[in-house]
């Protein structure tokens, strides 16, 4: 009797899970039909700017300000995102050589030239944490003694044209609207509720949530064994591209990081000076540039969205290389600390664009002079 018992059970579960995989593949597959509908071109190769974005943008500064006091250390206040450093090294950037001339335009105008720049190297999470714990990485650059006016007109970043990425190729929201609410949520304490803002499942933003999960992704070997993106889309001239830094270890000699201890807390930094400093190996990398086709949907105001690969290919217009050196010292990382990256520290050629990216411009400035008062910092 209790065999047959155990024998219907066994038969219910199994149809039950068969039932359950079979609708979850439906869903699947669903939901594959509707974004290929929905993300279809052509797009606007234009920006187009909604009417509320800037009462939107006051109140984002306002929560980030609060979760930079919520996260606060004992003594510095940090960054509001990317708040742990793996270090700041020097860099060079040198345009190819061979540059197609429709991509010579800003600080690639000049084939061959090379740019000195600083690179902070980051994780991604409001609050240092173990490298360990799943995260997005960062990858700022900031090139010196850039000349030309900039768009914004601050002396102290007069000479500076900076890029600014982490290794995802999308955003877990698509514009200010969302960012909005979504970034309220959270600063209230919410996560996967951030992403199902009421009842209604019109509101649920599912797609935006696998982003968020997939964005925090378990680390890379080293900071600098990983590709990081721009995500949002910028000017290059006349095109709008999206960049990305890609690692080329081909440009460099050959090179074995050892294995880390993934366990210690700041194993990407020990990564890093155990390349660098330790053994003396370079680091190399190729930045990227990806030209939008309007044609198809590669939108300027969605974030979320990544353009096809395969129908607008990445092309490589500079070289990036980490020489080997010592950064791990007191007074480099506190000046790694206050320095202040934003993709607005650009040229014109090299205008950011896209809603993300205005937004960007008022809350990167607004939460850097922030810390930067409160540290009582140059
Ligand atoms: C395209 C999407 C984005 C990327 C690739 C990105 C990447 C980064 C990176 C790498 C940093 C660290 C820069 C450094 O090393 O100092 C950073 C800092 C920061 N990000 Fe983003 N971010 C994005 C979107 C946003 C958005 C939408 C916001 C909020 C509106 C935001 C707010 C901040 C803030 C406040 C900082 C710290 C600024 C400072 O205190 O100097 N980011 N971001």
């Amino acid at each position: 009797m209790l065999e047959t018992l155990w024998l219907w059970f066994c038969r219910l579960f199994g149809r039950l899970l068969a039932l359950l995989l079979i609708l979850a593949g439906l869903a699947w597959a669903l939901g594959e039909l509707y974004y290929a509908w929905k993300f279809s071109g052509p797009v606007s190769s234009e920006e187009q700017i909604p009417p509320d974005e800037a009462t939107l943008t006051r109140l984002i500064i306002e929560d980030a300000v609060r979760i930079v006091e919520q996260h606060r250390d004992n003594t510095r206040v940090l960054r509001d995102a990317h708040a742990k450093a793996h270090g700041c090294v020097k860099a060079e950037v040198q345009v190819l050589d061979d540059l197609d001339e429709s991509l010579r335009h800003g600080v690639f105008s000049e084939p061959g030239h090379t740019w000195q720049a600083w690179m902070r190297l980051s994780n991604g999470n409001a609050y240092p944490q173990f490298d360990r714990a799943r995260d997005a990485r960062g990858m700022a650059i900031k090139l010196l003694e850039v000349p030309g006016e900039k768009l914004m007109k601050s002396p102290a970043h007069a000479g500076e044209q900076d890029f600014v990425m982490f290794n995802h190729p999308v955003f877990f929201v698509r514009d200010v609207a969302e960012y909005r609410s979504n970034f309220a949520a959270q600063a209230d304490g919410k996560k996967v509720l951030a992403f199902l803002p009421s009842w209604d499942p019109r509101s649920w933003e599912i797609r935006h949530l696998i982003i968020a999960l997939r964005t925090l992704a378990p680390a890379p070997e080293s900071p600098v064994a990983t590709t990081y993106n721009s995500i949002a889309p910028f000017k290059l001239g006349p095109h709008n591209i999206k960049y990305r830094v890609v690692p080329a270890p081909q440009h460099c000699p050959p090179y074995q990081l050892p294995e880390q201890n993934s366990a210690l807390p700041n194993f990407l930094r020990n990564a890093l000076y155990q390349q660098l400093s330790l053994d003396r190996a370079p680091a190399c990398f190729e930045l990227q540039v990806q030209r939008q086709n309007p044609q198809y949907y590669m939108p300027i105001e969605d974030t979320s969205v990544e353009w096809d690969e395969k129908i607008a290919p990445f092309e490589s217009v500079a070289r990036v290389s980490v020489p080997a050196q010592d950064f791990d010292s007191r007074e480099q990382n506190l000046f790694c600390d206050n320095l202040s990256f934003n993709p607005w520290h650009a040229l014109p050629e090299h205008r950011p664009i896209g809603g993300i990216n205005r937004l960007r411009q008022a809350v990167y400035e607004a939460v850097s002079a922030y810390r930067h008062q409160r540290n009582a910092a140059p």
